[in-house]
Formats: C-alpha cells, sequence, structure tokens
C-alpha cells in the first residue's frame, strides 16, 4: 500500500484498478501516512494558509430533482425563498468589510434569474467593493453564450460538481438531465477562461469505489481549479432518505488522493464533511484541504437551503462567526488568509 501511494506522489501514471485498490483497502494507518504526505504537499504549495470564501446562498429554488438533494423540484414541504439582486450584493458588502475577498454566490438552478440579473448582480458587487474581489458562480447548467455573459460581466470562477463520471449512476441520480451536457458545461467554463471547480459526493447510494477511482481519472485529465467533495447525508423529503451516509474517513482519504494527483488544485473542507463529523474540518485540513467557505447567508433563509439533514450552520452573527473560524484554524495549526486566494496558476494572471 504504502508503494503504491508513493508512486501516485511522483505523478506517475496511475491505473483505475490501483486507485480501486487504495480506496478500498487502505487500513487507518496507512491513511494517517497518505494525509501526511498531502499535507506536505499541500504546505509546498500553498503554505498553511486557508482562504476563505464567503458563501452566499440565494435561492433555493430548483428545476432539477437529483435524487439526493433536500431542495429537489419534487420537494414539496422546502420552504422557498429568493434573495432579491440588491440584497444580495449587500450582503457581499457587508462580508467585504469583514475582510472577504471572494464571495461564492450559490443556488438551486432557478430560471427567475435571468443572464441579466446575474450580470447586474456581478457587476454590482465588483462596483461596491472598492478592491480587487473575485466572484464564483455555483448556479448550474445555462448555455456557452450565458457562461460567457456572465465571465465578461466580471465572475472570475464557477463550480459545478460533475457529479459522478460513470454514465449509468449519473442518469440514475439526475432523472431528466444529461450526463454529456454536465460534462459539456465544465468544458465550456473552462474554454471561456473562468477558473473552474468539479467534484463530487462519496458514498452516493448505488456508488463503488471503482466509480471514485474513475472520478479521480477524469479530475486529473480536466485539471479543474477547484475541487469540492464531501460525504453524501441523507435528506428526510428525499428518495434516499432511508440510505446509509457516506464515509467520513473514505472522504478524507479523497481529499488526500486529490491533492497528491492535483498538487495545485483550491481543495476546500466542505460544510457536509464538517457536518458529518466534529472534526471533519480539522482532519479535512490536514489531509491536503485549504479552503473553507463560511456562510454570509441571513439567518433567516440558512435553515432553508437544507441540501441534506442537519446540515451544519454556526447560526451565529458573520463577524463572531469569523472569529470562531479563525480561532478554529489557528488551533488546527494552519492560518488564515483573505485575499482572493486564486489558483497559484492564475496569481498573476488577476492580480495584474
Ligand atoms: N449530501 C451531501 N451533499 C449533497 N449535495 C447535494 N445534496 C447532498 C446530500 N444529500 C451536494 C451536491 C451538489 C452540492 C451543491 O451539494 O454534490 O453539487
Amino acid at each position: 500500500m504504502k508503494k503504491l501511494i508513493d508512486k501516485l506522489q511522483e505523478d506517475k501514471y496511475l491505473k483505475k484498478e490501483e486507485l480501486d485498490y487504495i480506496i478500498s483497502n487502505i487500513d487507518e494507518n496507512n491513511t494517517l501516512y497518505l494525509m501526511d504526505k498531502a499535507d506536505r504537499v499541500r504546505k509546498k504549495i500553498y503554505g498553511k494558509e486557508v482562504y476563505l470564501r464567503g458563501l452566499v446562498e440565494f435561492t433555493n429554488f430548483c428545476r432539477n430533482d437529483c435524487k439526493y438533494c433536500g431542495i429537489r423540484l419534487s420537494n414539496k414541504n422546502a420552504k422557498r425563498y429568493r434573495i432579491d439582486k440588491k440584497s444580495i450584493v449587500n450582503i457581499c458588502k457587508k462580508g467585504f468589510e469583514l475582510g472577504y475577498r471572494t464571495f461564492v454566490l450559490q443556488g438551486g438552478e432557478d430560471l427567475k434569474y435571468k443572464d441579466s440579473d446575474i450580470v447586474e448582480i456581478v457587476k454590482n458587487i465588483k462596483k461596491v467593493c472598492k478592491e480587487n474581489v473575485a466572484v464564483t458562480l455555483s448556479i448550474g447548467e445555462r448555455s456557452y453564450e450565458s457562461y460567457k455573459k456572465f465571465y465578461d460581466a466580471g465572475a472570475d470562477r464557477f463550480l459545478i460538481r460533475h457529479e459522478t463520471i460513470s454514465k449509468n449512476l449519473y442518469e440514475k441520480l439526475h432523472p431528466n438531465m444529461s450526463y454529456e451536457n454536465r460534462i459539456k458545461c465544465l468544458e465550456s467554463l473552462k474554454k471561456i477562461g473562468y477558473q473552474i471547480g468539479a467534484g463530487f459526493m462519496v458514498g452516493v447510494p448505488g456508488q463503488t469505489n471503482m466509480d471514485l477511482a474513475k472520478d479521480l481519472l477524469f479530475l486529473k485529465k480536466l485539471q479543474p481549479h477547484m475541487v469540492g467533495i464531501g460525504p453524501f447525508i441523507p435528506h428526510k423529503e428525499t428518495p434516499f432518505k432511508n440510505e446509509s451516509p457516506g464515509d467520513v474517513r473514505k472522504t478524507i482519504v479523497l481529499l488526500s488522493l486529490i491533492r497528491l494527483l492535483l498538487p495545485k488544485v483550491l481543495l476546500p473542507a466542505t460544510t457536509a464533511l464538517a457536518t458529518a463529523s466534529g472534526n471533519g474540518r480539522a482532519n479535512g485540513l490536514k489531509a491536503g484541504a485549504n479552503v473553507i467557505m463560511p456562510n454570509l447567508t441571513p439567518e433567516v433563509y440558512r435553515k432553508k437551503y437544507m441540501l441534506y439533514n442537519n446540515k451544519k450552520s454556526s447560526g451565529t452573527e458573520e463577524a463572531t462567526q469569523l472569529e470562531n473560524i479563525r480561532k478554529e484554524i489557528k488551533e488546527y495549526g494552519y492560518c488564515v488568509d483573505m485575499g482572493r486566494g486564486d489558483h497559484i496558476d492564475n496569481m498573476y494572471v488577476t492580480q495584474i
């Protein structure tokens, strides 16, 4: 096992069978060995810095019906909300005053926000923040032309998890959605010039370790700037309500593998990981993660953006939340960086 892990770090070509073998057989001791390697690589590239992004969950309306997701269209018990354009910009302005220099605008796939609305929001965020801030969109599938408009308006990054590269599984999880279009979106975004983020859940029903191994090889080929992964957590109003949650240690193993396969990637210790385990965030950071996304969504809405049961919400006012996260990060031996936190290959480009 150690030999295989070392081979991975040397960036030699790994077969999917080998990745599957690691994921399926790694024990606790070797997990620590793997985490340590990932942590060293992360420190070599990004130091001890943890980048903070202010997350704004601005709508929980969604036209899709993903089997795992709490805000799926068929969940008639979800209390839906939309935050208006002005308020979204104001939330970011407040975040800017607290020190945030990156905002992630996330929502369900809600076409009530027309292309022109998103353009206006992006432009106004850039206008009200007096310094160079990065705007990340996470609003799902739109056309190439729409993505291009958002980019021209100033959007810097786009997150859209591929969810799984196994077509069969993708189609089981996402009724009436197109696997091909999902991948096409990522390719379009990259071509336009965005820093792109892909990713997946660990332990979603029907997923095998071989599926995960293929996801890793897909990421290696795609070379995204960011990768978001977290354990699957059941939601009580979905068809998966009685399924088992994804394994936390397996998620940690995958985080480390991603850091070794894509040394320069921006890798968040996600809210799902923090929700699934009390020390999920600490272990995520020790396993190569270098991003945390504190929640700037106003409290009235936060409880409604429930993708899964008991989603961790610090429930505190933004300034207190930030202080707590700072303390937490310091405790784990890392330090906070409130800058834009660009991918290392984009730092020069975006800062001139
Ligand atoms: N458990 C964990 N993660 C989830 N997501 C959606 N539903 C769940 C769930 N039940 C993830 C998806 C999506 C991201 C925004 O949240 O991967 O892309």
